[in-house]
């Protein structure tokens, strides 16, 4: 595999020196996108919050500062990135506002019902199945719950159709696709948002 590929391929699970570098930029380089996603949020005060798909842990920390009575729960399957996101959110971990936990979404490690909302940023792409992970996040949904994905990709655009080919197990979701997923893993109001000038998606949907 070629230095690019291997260094691409880190998004999907960050480890290793390679690992380490990605996950350097990549609190920066989503942050636009994020931001974005967030503010599509409706809910107006969480208390309970899981992260699924943390990476470096920024979006953790977004999240805590739009909501400062909510606690963050951090999850994701790389070692790596539960130790950027772990250092990312030190301060709120101190303060007993954050954990920062691994995990993978397929069978998350929470009980029932736990969460008034679940986010997903740059992630999805990379899930395994995403309707049985989907209705992981379903179960651990209060009712009423809000699930909100938010994708650089809306499944056409030919940059992230180009690394759907060179990384492994990247599958780039349209809107459709992902509303469709949503409503048989179990959640009832789904909608979307496009952005006006990139390929951006962000997709939110209520158990
Ligand atoms: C491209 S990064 C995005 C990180 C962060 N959400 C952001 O927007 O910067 C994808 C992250 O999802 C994590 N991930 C992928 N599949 C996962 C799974 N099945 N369970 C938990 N984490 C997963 C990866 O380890 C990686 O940290």
């Amino acid at each position: 595999m070629g230095l690019f590929k291997k260094y691409v391929n880190q998004t999907r699970k960050p480890e290793g020196f390679l690992g380490k570098m990605m996950l350097g930029g990549m609190n920066g380089g989503h942050a636009k996108l994020a931001d974005w996603g967030m503010s599509h949020l409706d809910i107006a005060a969480p208390s309970n919050i899981a992260e699924l798909g943390c990476g470096g842990g920024r979006n953790a920390g977004e999240l805590l500062k739009k909501y400062p009575s909510a606690k963050v729960t951090a999850l994701d399957y790389s070692e790596l990135s539960v130790e950027k996101a772990k250092e990312y959110n030190k301060n709120m971990i101190a303060a007993g506002r954050c954990k920062v936990i691994q995990g993978n979404v397929a069978k998350l490690p929470f009980a029932e019902s736990e969460f008034d909302l679940c986010t997903a940023f740059e992630t999805v792409y990379f899930w395994p199945g995403i309707e049985k992970c989907f209705a992981e996040v379903c179960r651990v949904l209060k009712d009423g719950g809000t699930f909100l994905i938010c994708n650089e990709s809306d499944g056409t655009d030919e940059t992230s159709l180009k690394f759907e080919k060179i990384i492994d197990g990247m599958k780039c979701y349209t809107a459709k696709q992902l509303e469709s997923a949503l409503r048989s893993a179990g959640f009832g109001e789904v909608r979307s948002v496009h952005h006006p000038k990139n390929p951006w998606i962000t997709v939110i949907s209520k158990k």
